[in-house]
């Protein structure tokens, strides 16, 4: 196979991308901006928590090679874009990582190259934005270059869907470009699904996230007057689970984080505001509640330590786990963070244990802090232990064993005298 491919964005997403296309004999380009990273890659040293350096390793030994020079777009046949697609300040959608990289694409454009967004953004920013900067005006859609949008469905730590088995999504903006990105997907993936247009595979991966967001924020919603009706929630949606069709179970948690789920939601509803004057109000409910969820949790262990008797002020809070979701060393967005920020704006004497992440610095903290190093001891010692990422590497039973009071936000421990769900 004599394909030359380009990744631009060598992240979570890129990477991972990168190396299954090296592995069925693509020559591949990692192309990123920042040459601390490059320099890394090209040492085997992989910043990724799904990719090792031994993965890292048979990556390089099939021939991909990160870089930060541009140039490298020149040769290539197929240029993927995986940057970064962040909120502004102001909570509309920062494009520039994909403005920068659609016009270094521009400028190094060579005929007959197949581009693909897979940042994820707003429907139409493939047509509107992107396609202008790449082609400049030089190249015609469809016959002299081809762009199409595929969603990145990439899910860290998740050890069953990876690159390869996750079904890829694919709209051109042609039927051309379309019919392009999904021969070249289907050299490394298995399954390959048409949009009927770009703009359809924007939407779709919005559809997903928004979907996810809203569901959850339903459950989390139902939690709190499920709590005070002295209701099981937990129970009750592992009943509703039993039923074969038209239900999917959510689970309360302290509440959503990460590079998508408290993000992506938002560009449309900016989309629609900013295109239509009218709100979508089904993701700034969910927002609304989901941003509300470790004020919650916060007020929880509130009444957990007034239940023995003690005030937030002064007590021994431990938090277990203050990444974003399981098993992954990814701290943006995590509830963890303004979580941490109430309890210690009410005084608590704040600790927490992390295997991913030694140092910690979350809102409100006059210091960085440390994971602890005696998981046991300090749970022993704690006036209230609260459970927000059961890691793997968590023996939860022991934990609970040990007596202290504990707040599980995530259902994962047997209740006891001890241990509270949320
Ligand atoms: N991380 C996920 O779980 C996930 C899942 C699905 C979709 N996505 C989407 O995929 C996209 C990428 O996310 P990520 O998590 O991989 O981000 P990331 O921050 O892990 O990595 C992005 C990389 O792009 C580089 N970069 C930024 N601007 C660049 C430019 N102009 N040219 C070259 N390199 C540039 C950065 O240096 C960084 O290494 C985002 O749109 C995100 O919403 C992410």
């Amino acid at each position: 196979m004599s394909q030359t491919l380009v990744v631009v964005g060598q992240g979570y997403v890129g990477l991972p991308m990168a190396l299954r296309a090296a592995e069925v004999g693509l020559k591949v380009h990692g192309l990123d901006t920042n040459s601390r990273t490059v320099a890394a890659l090209n040492a085997g040293v992989s910043h990724i928590d799904d990719v090792s350096d031994a993965d890292l390793a048979a990556g390089l030994a099939n021939g991909y090679e990160a870089t930060a020079d541009p140039a490298c777009i020149e040769n290539a046949d197929v240029v993927v874009v995986c940057v970064p697609t962040p909120l502004a300040p102001e909570g509309g959608p920062d494009l520039r990582p994909v403005e920068v990289a659609a016009q270094a694409i521009g400028e190094h454009l060579s005929p007959d190259t197949l581009v693909i967004l897979e940042s994820t953004t707003y429907p139409g920013t493939t047509e509107e934005i992107f396609a202008p900067l790449v082609t400049r005006g030089r190249f015609e859609v469809g016959s002299d270059v081809f762009i199409a949008f595929s969603p990145e469905r990439i899910d860290p730590g998740n050890k069953t869907f990876g690159v390869r088995n996750t079904p890829k999504v694919v709209g051109g903006m042609t039927p051309e470009c379309t019919h392009r990105a999904r021969e070249f997907y289907g050299l490394f993936i298995d399954t390959v699904v048409e949009a009927r247009g770009a703009k359809e595979a924007e939407m779709a991966k919005l559809l997903e996230n928004t979907f996810r967001h809203v569901n959850i924020a339903l459950v989390n919603e139902m939690l709190r007057f499920s709590q005070e009706l002295d209701i099981d929630l937990w129970d009750a949606i592992d009943c509703a689970e039993t039923k074969p069709f038209g239900f999917m179970a959510f689970r309360p948690g302290p509440g959503v984080g990460g590079h998508c789920i408290p993000v992506d939601p938002s560009y449309l509803s900016h989309r629609v505001k900013a295109k239509l004057g009218y709100a979508f109000r089904m993701v700034e409910l969910a927002e609304e509640i989901n941003h509300a969820a470790p004020d919650y949790v916060a007020s929880r262990v509130w009444s957990l330590l007034n239940d023995h008797g003690k005030a937030v002020n002064g007590a021994k809070v431990l938090l277990l786990g203050v990444t974003y979701k399981p098993d992954i060393a990814d701290c943006r967005e995590s509830p963890a963070d303004p979580l941490a920020g109430r309890l210690l704006s009410w005084g608590a004497d704040l600790s927490y244990h992390d295997p991913f992440v030694p140092r910690w610095s979350p809102r409100g903290a006059d210091a960085e802090l440390t994971s602890v190093t005696d998981l046991e001891a300090a749970v022993a010692s704690a006036d209230v232990v609260v459970l927000l990422q059961p890691h793997a590497q968590y023996d939860l039973d022991r934990l609970a064993a040990v007596g202290s009071p504990l707040l599980d936000t995530r259902g994962v421990i047997d209740q006891t005298e001890a241990v509270q769900r949320l």
